[in-house]
């Protein structure tokens, strides 16, 4: 029997008493990160502790040693993945929230098994949740004596409930590399009604005692080679399911029941039009809801962090999502779209906790229904597909079908899975595979390379000794620095090998926020390196890649570092130009317009958005005005630092993916404001012209647009401006009589192409007249060169009406070269025209036909001409 607190919370209730308990014991409270990660290592974030995995491995010092969160969750893909799972057990999600307390290097085991405990067990009225300690199971991880100890000594739960399990069940890391431990989890047992008795040990469904709170003893980094070096502190990472907490408060059979997804599981039922069974695991639409509602919130959630369905990496698990509840309403029966009300249902669940959601709705809604659309629109042509194959008595559903099914109908392959499985068939994975191989390969390829883990122990090394980078780039074009430590680079793209040079103190802009890095040079008493490119090795410390050109450049040495100021500046002005065009697209497209990327280099700027249709001219037209109303105001811009919620305040616009808790920085220009890390111009008229050169799809519902400022722009007007005066040149009028001097010039050539036609009809009428003068018995054979075959067809056309004339065939080597062959009888004549050249145009090499009283033939090999009248005038015997 499952035990509910008394007066059960609701989902925001809970969130925040976690929060509270935290909080009133030193614990910085954190915001939910953005379920993309930072960390290119997860496909999402798939726990609380993913933000915080720079502060656990030592990357970067954490500003805060203890932290609480409730940490939106994906677990889609990779080593946490639940998707498969969904709607089949009473508490597994792919979207959940996590609610989690941190320690970086601060407390460990003996504190951190208390304040579960406590906060577990604790009354109501004093903070805690008010479980009966009576119902809780402990596991620990099979060699953590510690562990066992302090349950059992320093909270007193007594040893039967105190059961050891191995790696599988108690050792957690948050993927194929990364930040690990041993862990230890609170089960709670549900009652005989849910299970046999025994325990989690004997438990491994885990509906009888269901784990509830996991806490990780972090203590090591593992590499990509499954090495595991020690952290530099142990930690603390917990994670506690909100959903199923949720669950035991709300005294309900599962996460389905609770205030969170109840409200998705009624409007499922109102849309399909079946009625749900709680509790039933075995009834079919039962289950479809359970799938339907949590992909909705999925999706929604999803697609409000700046995901896109589409065929790559997170888009692709979106689309996954979004097309298994699609087929699932279908199965259902329903013919209509499902997700829009579903979604706007997903909105109002989550809309309290997160108010972004709210305000994306229209946006969220948009592409969710587009994608159903889309996919209903395939689905019935993909599943007739299947059912033939699956129907056709094959022990194994071909990889061939498997992959065109993917790939033309936009089935991804689990789901081909999971239907072939209900008739217990099998997909051939090997072929599957071998046809995606070369795709992926691609893909890979086009994909930044992986992790190099000796560069980062090398890097760590840095950053230990030296610490961060003062950079003083903001404001200083060179700077006065040392030499901290150079390390071999990569050779560059002629084979020269390179440096990665550490500086105490740098003017160079490291790349990040779609701002490429600074180039310039490092100069000391024995040589100069030029600087290629600059970016980020770890957080804050930035790897200068250079080539040394001139002596050498030792560790140790002072040093002038100087940038690119030039080419510093282009970017400045096209950076703070992606800013007004931000700002103008949000303007005239509306406010779901969301960065997706954007690159900003000295001579283009690139922008990435969500926006669902092409931008027409006249919409670039009203976006470039407005970004030149504002250059041309020539505001001061304003930098500075604040706090994100003071930024927001402000009304600033932010990039998705934000990092937790920082201090933003700020900009404002002309009438924007949005959060930003890069260089900007002093004023906006520094800028110049923004002009948008061009505008495109880069995937469903991402447009890119390009655009130049300062130089760029002069040059493309001075370069538009000569081809104008050039064009107008040619056509011997002034620049601003182009049109006029085009419009005069493709008049004169329609006339001359009127007076062509009519000199041909001349011309063939006369020379008509002569082939027929020399008709014997009017019969024509005759060569005749020079034409296009079309001519030559009239010309035999035009002789065929001429008085007497019963037989024309002419031949001859074409305007290009080749050999055409025309034959044509009076109209009803018994006997087709194709007899006269059927056989002499093999003599040309070549061939053709026609029926009835006009044919005609080619060929190549103009030397069989004469060989070829002669069996033509042979023919004729046999059309008359
Ligand atoms: N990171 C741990 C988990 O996800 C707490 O279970």
């Amino acid at each position: 029997m499952t035990t509910p607190a008394a007066n059960a919370m609701t989902a925001d209730q809970l969130r925040n008493s976690f929060r509270d308990y935290f909080a009133a014991r030193d614990h910085t409270v954190v915001q939910s990160a953005s379920l993309i990660p930072h960390d290119p290592t997860v496909l999402f974030n798939v726990a609380g502790m993913v933000p915080f995995k720079d502060y656990f491995v030592g990357n970067e010092k954490p500003p805060f040693q203890r932290a609480v969160s409730s940490q939106k969750c994906a677990r889609a893909g990779g080593k946490h993945n639940d998707l498969d799972e969904v709607g089949r057990t009473k508490r597994h999600l792919v979207f959940f929230e996590m609610m989690g307390n941190f320690s970086f290097g601060d407390y460990f085991k003996t504190d951190a098994i208390p304040y579960a405990w406590d906060l577990m067990t604790s009354s109501r009225e004093s903070g805690g949740w008010g479980f009966d300690g009576d119902q809780l199971w402990i596991t620990v991880h099979e060699t953590d004596d510690e562990a066992e100890q302090i349950w059992h000594e320093q909270v007193g739960v007594p040893m039967e409930r105190i059961q050891r399990l191995g790696d599988k069940d108690n050792y957690w890391q948050m993927g194929d590399v990364g930040p690990c431990g041993p862990c230890s989890e609170i089960h709670i047992d549900r009652g005989a009604e849910f299970g046999p008795d025994g325990g989690p040990l004997r438990d491994p469904a885990g509906d009888r005692f269901m784990e509830i709170w996991n806490l990780v003893f972090m203590q090591f980094n593992q590499d990509a080679n499954g090495n595991r070096a020690p952290l530099p502190t142990p930690s603390i990472d917990t994670g506690a399911g909100l959903e199923r907490i949720l669950a035991l408060m709300q005294g309900v059979d599962s996460v389905w029941e609770t205030d969170l997804m109840q409200p998705l599981i009624d409007e499922a039922c109102s849309i399909t039009g079946h009625s749900y069974k709680v509790g039933d695991y075995d009834d079919r639409a039962s289950f479809a809801m359970r799938v339907l509602a949590e992909h909705a919130r999925s999706a929604t959630m999803l697609v409000n962090d700046g995901v896109f369905p589409s065929n790559e990496a997170r888009g692709y698990v979106l689309r996954r999502i979004i097309r298994r509840a699609v087929r699932f309403a279908y199965l259902l029966g329903t013919d209509k779209l499902v997700m829009p009300s579903l979604v706007a249902v997903a909105g109002q669940v989550m809309g309290d906790a997160y108010p972004d959601v709210t305000k994306n709705m229209s946006f969220i809604t948009d592409v969710i229904g587009k994608e159903e659309e889309r996919f209903r629109h395939t689905l019935k042509n993909g599943l007739a597909i299947l059912d033939g194959e699956l129907n056709a008595d094959a022990e194994k559903l071909s990889g061939a079908t498997a992959f065109l099914l993917h790939d033309t109908y936009g089935f991804p392959l689990e789901l081909t899975q999971e239907i072939a499985s209900e008739r217990a068939i099998d997909v051939d994975l090997d072929e599957f595979n071998a046809s995606m191989t070369e795709q992926r390969e691609r893909a890979k390829a086009a994909r930044k390379g992986g992790v190099d883990v000796e560069a980062m122990d090398a890097y760590r090394e840095v950053l230990d000794q030296f610490g961060t980078t003062n950079f003083v780039g903001y404001t200083d074009d060179f700077a006065d620095s040392r030499v901290l430590a150079i390390l071999d680079g990569p050779d560059d793209d002629n084979g020269n090998p390179t440096v990665e040079i550490f500086l105490d103190t740098s003017p160079f802009y490291a790349e990040s926020g779609g701002q490429v890095g600074d180039t310039g040079s490092i100069t000391t008493d024995t040589g100069t390196a030029t600087v290629l490119d600059c970016t980020f090795a770890l957080p804050n410390l930035r790897r200068h890649s250079a080539r040394v050109t001139e002596g050498t450049v030792i560790a140790g040495q002072t040093c002038t570092a100087s940038i690119d100021v030039l080419r510093r500046d282009a970017i400045r002005r096209n950076h703070t130009a992606t800013h007004l065009l931000h700002s103008a697209l949000r303007h005239v497209l509306g406010e779901h317009v969301k960065q997706a990327g954007s690159m900003v280099g000295p001579d283009r700027l690139r922008f990435d958005f969500s926006h669902y249709d092409a931008v027409t001219p006249a919409q670039i037209k009203q976006i470039e005005d407005i970004a030149n109303h504002e250059t041309l105001g020539n505001m001061p811009t304003r930098i500075f630092e604040t706090t994100k919620d003071e930024a927001e305040a402000l009304g600033a616009i932010a990039f998705f993916g934000d990092k937790y808790g920082d201090i933003v920085r700020v900009l404002e220009a002309g009438s924007t404001i949005e959060l930003c890390g890069g260089t900007h111009v002093r004023a906006t008229g520094d800028i110049g012209t923004v002009k948008v050169v061009s505008e495109s799809s880069i995937g469903s519902n991402l447009r890119r647009i390009e655009a130049i400022t300062g130089d760029a722009s002069v040059a493309l007007l001075q370069r538009d401006e000569a081809m104008i005066a050039g064009a107008a040149q040619l056509l011997g009028t002034q620049s601003d009589d182009l049109l006029g001097g085009v419009q005069r010039k493709i008049d004169e050539v329609k006339d001359l192409q009127d007076q062509i036609k009519t000199l041909r009809s001349q011309l063939a009428a006369g020379r008509a007249e002569e082939l027929a003068e020399i008709a014997v018995e009017g019969v024509v054979v005759t060569q005749v060169d020079g034409l296009a075959p079309g001519d030559m067809r009239e010309l035999a056309i035009a002789v065929r009406q001429r008085e007497g004339i019963k037989v024309v065939v002419l031949i001859g080597e074409t305007d290009t070269g080749g050999v055409a062959l025309v034959a044509a009888v009076q109209p009803g004549n018994s006997k087709p025209a194709s007899l006269l050249i059927k056989d002499a145009a093999k003599a040309v090499g070549g061939g053709g036909g026609g029926k009835g009283d006009i044919a005609t033939a080619g060929g190549k090999d103009p030397s069989g001409i004469p060989a070829a009248l002669a069996i033509a005038a042979e023919a004729v015997g046999q059309v008359l």
